[in-house]
C-alpha cells in the first residue's frame, strides 16, 4: 500500500503511518530527502522524522530508504542517534546504494539560488534537495555506493568539487569549497552508515516474494509534485503514489492500493498558489490551534479552508482507493466550517483542478458552507461518538471527492484515531459498488 499527501505536504503522513506500521513487515521511503520532517508521537515521546521512515518505531518492523530519495549523511545520522537517545534502535534500518548523496555544495547552491530569485523565489526548505535532484538527472550525482567507495569517492569529488566552485564564485560569489576536509568529513559519514546500505531492489523482491506486508510512504505530497503539482512550486522529486513504483523499483502491478492522507483544512510552506488561503483570524486560529509551524524548518504553515477540487485532483493523480482525514479536532471551536467545492475564473466556473497555476492562481475559491460542532472531539473513538455536525463534515467531504474516508484522525497520539474501516484489508474502492455499505463512502 502506499501512503500518499493528498495536499501540500503536512498532512500526518508520519502519524498514519506510523498507525499502519503496526501490521507492516516493511516501511519504504521512495522518494525527498531531509526537506521532510514527518512527527509521531507516542505517549510522552515525539519523535521528527526526515529520512527514516516512519515505520522504525515498530522493533519488527523493517525500514528502507529507497533509490528514488536523496540522503544527507549528516542529518540521517543526528536521527539516528536521536533515535538511539529516545530508546529506539535502527538496526533494521536499510539504505539504498543507489540512492543520491546531498552534498555541502547542494545545500549552498539552494540557498544562493533562492536569493538570487529574490520575489522569485520558491521558498524551499534550504536543504538542498532541487540541487541534488538536478545533479541526479544531469549525471553528475554522487551516490551512495560512490559513499561507500573511499578511492572512487576521492577522484569524484577531487573532480566535482572545482567545477562546483565555479558556479559558487562566479555565478553565486560564494567562497570556493576545498575537497580535502570534504572528502574526509564524508568518509567518516559513510562508516557510520555503512553497515546499513544494502541492495534494496533484493530486499523488496524477497519481501514481496514471502507475501510481506510493504508500506510505501511518501513524502511532501501531490501539489508538490515535480510534473503534477503547482510548477515551479514544487519539490524536485514524485510525491503522488506512482512515484513508489519508480523510487523503491518495483512494478506498478505490486501496488495493492492507495491511501491518501488529507488534513480536514488545507496548509502551505513556502511560496506558490492557494486558492483558499485565508489570511484572517480563522487562518490564525488553525496555524495556532494546528501548531503548524514546520517539522523541517521552523515556518509558520499557511492554512485555509478544505480545498475539495484539489482532494478530487489527488484521488485522480494518485488512484486513491481510501482516505485517512487527519486533524478534524483543529475544527472543533468553529461556528461554521467552509469547504471550497469549485473556483470561479472569471465567468467560468472550474470543478477540476486546472494544471497551469498561473490560473490557479487567478482563482477564486466557491464555498460550501456547513454548521461547526462546536465541542472537543479528540477523545472520540468511534464514528458514533463524533458530533452529529462533525460527521455530516466528514460525510461531505466523501462525497466531494466520491471517495471512502478509511481513518480520521483527531490527535497527535496513536489513540485519537477512529478506524472507519481497515485500510489494508478492507475493500478497493475500484470494487465499490452503490449498494456498498459503507459509513463514510460517498
Ligand atoms: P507529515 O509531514 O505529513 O508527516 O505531517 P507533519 O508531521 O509535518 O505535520 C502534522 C502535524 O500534526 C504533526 O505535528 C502531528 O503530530 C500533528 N497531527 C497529526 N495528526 C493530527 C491530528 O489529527 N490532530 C492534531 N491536532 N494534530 C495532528
Ligand atoms: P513533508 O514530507 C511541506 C515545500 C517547501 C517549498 C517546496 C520546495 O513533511 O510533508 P524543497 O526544499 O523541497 O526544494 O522545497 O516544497 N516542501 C514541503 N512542504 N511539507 C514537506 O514535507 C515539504 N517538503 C518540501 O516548503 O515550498
Ligand atoms: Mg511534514
Amino acid at each position: 500500500m502506499v501512503i500518499v499527501g493528498a495536499q501540500w505536504g503536512d498532512e500526518g503522513k508520519g502519524k498514519i503511518t506510523d498507525l499502519l506500521s503496526h501490521s507492516a513487515d516493511l516501511v519504504v521511503r521512495y522518494q525527498g530527502g531531509v526537506n521532510a520532517g514527518h512527527t509521531v508521537v507516542v505517549g510522552e515521546r515525539t519523535f521528527k522524522l526526515h529520512l527514516i521512515p516512519s515505520g522504525i518505531l515498530y522493533p519488527k518492523t523493517r525500514c528502507v530508504i529507497a533509490t528514488g530519495t536523496v540522503i544527507d549523511p549528516e542529518v540521517l545520522i543526528q536521527e539516528l542517534d536521536c533515535l538511539e537517545k529516545l530508546g529506539v534502535a535502527a538496526h533494521n534500518l536499510f539504505i539504498s546504494q543507489t540512492a543520491h548523496v546531498t552534498m555541502p555544495y547542494h545545500r549552498l547552491i539552494d540557498l544562493a539560488e533562492e536569493d538570487r530569485r529574490g520575489k522569485y523565489r520558491l521558498g524551499t526548505t534550504g536543504r538542498g534537495i532541487g540541487p541534488t535532484y538536478a545533479d541526479k538527472a544531469s549525471r553528475t550525482g554522487i551516490r551512495v555506493l560512490d559513499l561507500m567507495d573511499p578511492v572512487g569517492l576521492t577522484e569524484k569529488l577531487n573532480w566535482i568539487i572545482p567545477y562546483k566552485n565555479v558556479l559558487l564564485e562566479k555565478i553565486y560569489g560564494l567562497a570556493p569549497l576545498d575537497p580535502s576536509p570534504v572528502i574526509d568529513r564524508y568518509l567518516a559519514y559513510a562508516e557510520r552508515l555503512r553497515s546499513h546500505v544494502c541492495d534494496a531492489g533484493v530486499l523488496l523482491e524477497e519481501a514481496i516474494c514471502n507475501r510481506e506486508n510493504i508500506l510505501f510512504e511518501g513524502a511532501q505530497g501531490t501539489l508538490l509534485d515535480l510534473d503534477h503539482g503547482t510548477y515551479p512550486y514544487v519539490t524536485s522529486s514524485n510525491p503522488v503514489a506512482g512515484g513508489a513504483c519508480v523510487g523503491a523499483g518495483v512494478g506498478p502491478t505490486m501496488i495493492d492500493r492507495v491511501i491518501g492522507v488529507a488534513k480536514a483544512y488545507t496548509t502551505r510552506v513556502g511560496e506558490g498558489p492557494f486558492p483558499t488561503e485565508l489570511t484572517d483570524a480563522i487562518g490564525q486560529h488553525l496555524g495556532t490551534k494546528g501548531a503548524e509551524f514546520g517539522t523541517t524548518t521552523g515556518r509558520a504553515r499557511r492554512c485555509g479552508w478544505f480545498d475539495a477540487v484539489i482532494g478530487r485532483y489527488a484521488v485522480r493523480t494518485n488512484g486513491l482507493d481510501c482516505l485517512a482525514v487527519t486533524k478534524l479536532d483543529v475544527l472543533d471551536e468553529l461556528a461554521e466550517i467552509k469547504v471550497c467545492v469549485a473556483y470561479r475564473l472569471g465567468d467560468q466556473v472550474l470543478k477540476s483542478f486546472p494544471s497551469d497555476s498561473r490560473i490557479l492562481a487567478q482563482c477564486e475559491p466557491i464555498y460550501e458552507t456547513l454548521p461547526g460542532w462546536q465541542s472537543c472531539t479528540c477523545d472520540c473513538q468511534q464514528l458514533s461518538d463524533l458530533p452529529a455536525a462533525a460527521l455530516a463534515y466528514l460525510q461531505f467531504l466523501a462525497r466531494q471527492m466520491a471517495t471512502p474516508i478509511a481513518i480520521v484522525s483527531l490527535g497527535a497520539e496513536r489513540g485519537q484515531t477512529i478506524i472507519v474501516e481497515d485500510p489494508i484489508h478492507g475493500p478497493k474502492r475500484a470494487l465499490l459498488t452503490d449498494a456498498f455499505d459503507h459509513p463514510l463512502c460517498p
